[in-house]
C-alpha cells in the first residue's frame, strides 16, 4: 500500500512543493494533506496549485488532539513530514507518530540547533562563527527540539566571502536534492 504523507509547514513551502512533486512523479507515496499554522503561509497556495488538499490550523489549536487527530485519521495519514514548520510538536502527536515523523534542519546538527535556530538565524550564525562547512540534517522527531535520531546529513562548503543569503541558497539546494528521496527511503 502506498504510504500517505501529511506535510506540516509554516511559511514559504518550497520544500513541501519539492516533496509533493517528487511523489507525484515517482508514485511511490502520496502527499495527501498539507497543514499550515498560518493562514497567510505561501505553502497553502502551492498546495492548491499542486492539487493537494490543504488546511490552515491556528497555532493554538495544535495543542488539541481532538482538533488534529480526527483530521489525520480522515486522511489516513501514515507519516508526517515537517518542512519549515516552526511550532513545537505537541507530545500527543510525537507519540501517535513515533518514528513516523521527520524534520529537516538547515544545518549540521547538533551544531546550530535548538531554540531560536531556524531560518536565516541559522545561516547568520554559521557565517558569524566562521564555519567552513554547513549542510542539512534530516531526523526523526521526538519530544526534544532538534534532537531526534539523525537519519541523514549532507554538507556544503561555506566560503569566507559567503553571505548568510548565499549559504541559505546552497542549503536549500541540498534540501531539494535530498529530502524527498530520503523520505522515500525510510517509508
Ligand atoms: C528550510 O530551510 C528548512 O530546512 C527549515 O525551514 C526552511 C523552510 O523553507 N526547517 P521552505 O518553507 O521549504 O521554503
Amino acid at each position: 500500500m502506498k504510504k500517505r504523507i501529511a506535510i506540516f509547514a509554516s511559511g514559504n513551502g518550497s520544500n513541501a512543493e519539492a516533496i509533493v512533486r517528487y511523489f507525484q512523479s515517482t508514485g511511490t507515496a502520496e502527499v495527501v494533506l498539507v497543514i499550515a499554522n498560518r493562514s497567510e503561509a505561501q505553502v497553502l497556495e502551492r498546495a492548491q496549485r499542486l492539487h493537494v488538499p490543504s488546511v490552515s490550523i491556528p497555532s493554538s489549536e495544535f495543542r488539541q488532539p481532538e482538533r488534529l487527530m480526527p483530521l489525520l485519521e480522515q486522511y489516513r495519514v501514515d507519516w508526517i513530514v515537517l518542512a519549515g514548520f516552526l511550532l513545537m510538536i505537541p507530545d500527543y502527536l510525537v507519540k501517535a507518530y513515533a518514528r513516523k515523523m521527520v524534520n529537516i534542519h538547515p544545518a549540521l546538527l547538533p551544531k546550530f540547533g535548538g531554540k531560536g535556530m531556524y531560518g536565516m538565524n541559522v545561516h547568520r550564525a554559521v557565517v558569524e562563527q566562521g564555519e567552513r562547512e554547513t549542510g542539512i540534517t534530516i531526523h526523526f522527531v521526538d519530544e526534544h527540539y532538534d534532537e531526534g535520531e539523525v537519519i541523514f546529513q549532507a554538507k556544503c562548503e561555506v566560503l569566507p566571502t559567503d553571505t548568510p543569503e548565499m549559504v541559505a541558497q546552497k542549503v536549500h539546494q541540498l534540501e531539494y536534492r535530498y529530502y524527498p528521496s530520503v523520505i522515500e527511503s525510510i517509508l
